[in-house]
């Protein structure tokens, strides 16, 4: 629930992003609620900000609506107004059916509008604005993402006092792809107008110093940006993370434990138990695994009276051509790989669409034998760390593609390429035949990573980075 509005926001640390933490939902009978908004930015930003007291500016995932700022668990929310036509052409349009396939290897080809563009600015400079408003005289704000790259230079150029961090929690794609964008100048103007600019992992860092020294006309001294006003921004990777012990601990919570052992009885008590966890999202290569273990059981080299696969995919943008295509061709392979090698009431797959309360997704975690996160193309993932926050003992496999960033960390999971079915499919079968030792010390391995490098730990390094100031 949303509680009462503060009267003027300002702070000393503010947080931009499209989403806020929270979604407005309004029901058929008119009533309305909050609920977790979907998504990885959400899950990581969290616990930052209820560690670091600040404003968070987002939307609140409803068009038409102008709301007051108001105070949740902690946070000052301050929520910024998009209309139907925004949502179509900024958020539906440029961001996710231009920039997101673009900046993911264009697995779908990306759409370049003109009109999109225009509402992009627009929308960008009212996200500025806002930001503005709201900050404190040399407040540190940090925007969040691809839907808001020119923020920092409108920012820097209404508001020269603040300390502009960003990070980009999605890929930033080699040269050769990201020069296609009609507006590449404006795009990468506007990311420099930050102090910081944080990329998930060091590739993207290249990829980014590369595409600069080629197109602006900017020194260009390893990570750090000189522009000819002689502002300097520096470029670095930060992997991010989860709070990972808040996730232990739910896991090991009494009615999370029940919960777990209640699904697998539920599911028949299965030998094993595979397990897939995305945004319904053409990136996360859910046709490519569903295939590979429809085909391992229909050659029987799995017993589909002894395993199941439960994947669970939260809805995600579905006005958007390419997500409603991907939801109908899930609908189909799921139906057929159950039709083709399914018995009475043990069904090979079992397909949810729908999001669930994180205590639930603990109980998924806890209990699967096989997690398996599969994407084309993915910034980091944090599905996989999730896995190995949640899972203990040693049982348990994280099969994990090699084009996740989560992959440059969690080096001891059972690697795929995800474009490489029959690879796959080896994959799966080692993950549930390996010797146990095998598995307990690639589990031991992974769970240190993830415990080492936490939540807090990203958002401290990020922070403390931004805090010192760099000269050319
Ligand atoms: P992305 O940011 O692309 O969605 P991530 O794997 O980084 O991908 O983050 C996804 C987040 O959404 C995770 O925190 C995960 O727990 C959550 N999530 C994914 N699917 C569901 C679901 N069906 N119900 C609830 N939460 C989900
Ligand atoms: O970084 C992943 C991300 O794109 C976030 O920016 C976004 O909030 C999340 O996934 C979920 O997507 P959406 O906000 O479009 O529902």
């Amino acid at each position: 629930g949303s509680g009462t509005a503060p009267a003027d926001v300002s702070a000393s640390f503010v947080v931009v992003a499209n989403r806020l933490p929270v979604d407005r939902v309004q029901h058929p009978d008119g009533t309305v609620d909050w609920r977790t908004s979907p998504g990885g930015l959400v899950t990581a930003l969290e616990p930052v900000m209820r560690k670091n007291e600040g404003a968070w500016v987002g939307w609140h995932g409803a068009p038409d609506e102008v709301l007051d700022p108001f105070e949740e668990d902690g946070i000052t929310i301050v929520p910024v107004p998009l209309s139907s036509q925004e949502v179509a052409e900024y958020y539906e349009g440029f961001s996710n059916a231009t920039l997101w396939p673009l900046y993911h290897d264009v697995v779908a080809p990306p759409e370049f509008h003109r009109e999109w563009w225009d509402a992009y600015v627009r929308v960008n400079r009212r996200f500025a604005e806002r930001a503005a408003a709201v900050s404190d005289e040399g407040a540190t704000v940090w925007v969040q993402d691809y839907q808001l790259q020119l923020v920092p230079q409108m920012l820097r150029t209404m508001r020269p006092d603040l300390r502009i961090g960003f990070f980009l929690h999605i890929p930033f794609p080699p040269v050769e792809l990201f020069q296609q964008l009609p507006w590449r100048r404006e795009i990468t103007e506007g990311l420099l107008g930050s102090d910081l600019i944080g990329f998930q992992l060091p590739g993207a860092v290249q990829n980014f110093t590369r595409l600069v020294r080629q197109r602006v006309s900017a020194e260009v001294r390893r990570d750090l940006v000189t522009l000819p006003d002689g502002h300097v921004a520096r470029a670095k990777a930060y992997p991010i993370s989860i709070d990972s012990r808040g996730f232990r601990e739910l896991a090991r919570s009494a009615p999370v434990r029940e919960r777990a052992r209640e699904i697998r009885r539920d599911l028949g008590d299965p030998e094993v138990m595979f397990l897939g966890v995305d945004r319904l999202d053409y990136t996360k290569g859910i046709k490519q695994r569903l295939r590979a273990y429809g085909e391992l059981v229909a050659e029987g080299r799995l017993d589909p009276d002894k395993v199941v696969f439960v994947q669970v995919a939260t809805p995600s943008r579905e006005r958007v051509d390419q997500y409603r295509h991907l939801r109908d061709e899930i609908d189909m392979l799921v139906g057929r790989i159950n039709g083709e090698v399914g018995r009475i009431g043990r069904p090979p797959v079992v397909y949810l669409h729908s999001s669930f309360p994180r205590e639930e997704m603990a109980a998924l975690y806890s209990t699967a034998d096989v997690m398996v996160v599969t994407p084309l193309r993915d910034g980091m993932n944090l599905v996989a760390k999730e896995y190995v926050a949640c899972h203990e003992g040693d049982e348990g496999a994280l099969v994990l593609s090699e084009f996740a960033g989560a992959a440059y960390e969690l080096k001891q999971a059972y690697k795929i390429n995800p474009y490489d079915i029959n690879d796959i499919k080896a994959t799966l079968e080692l993950a549930c035949r390996d010797a146990p030792t095998n598995k307990a010390r690639r589990l031991r391995a992974l769970r240190k990573q993830v415990f080492d490098n936490d939540i807090t730990r990203w958002a401290d390094t990020f922070l403390s980075d931004l805090d010192q100031k760099v000269t050319g």
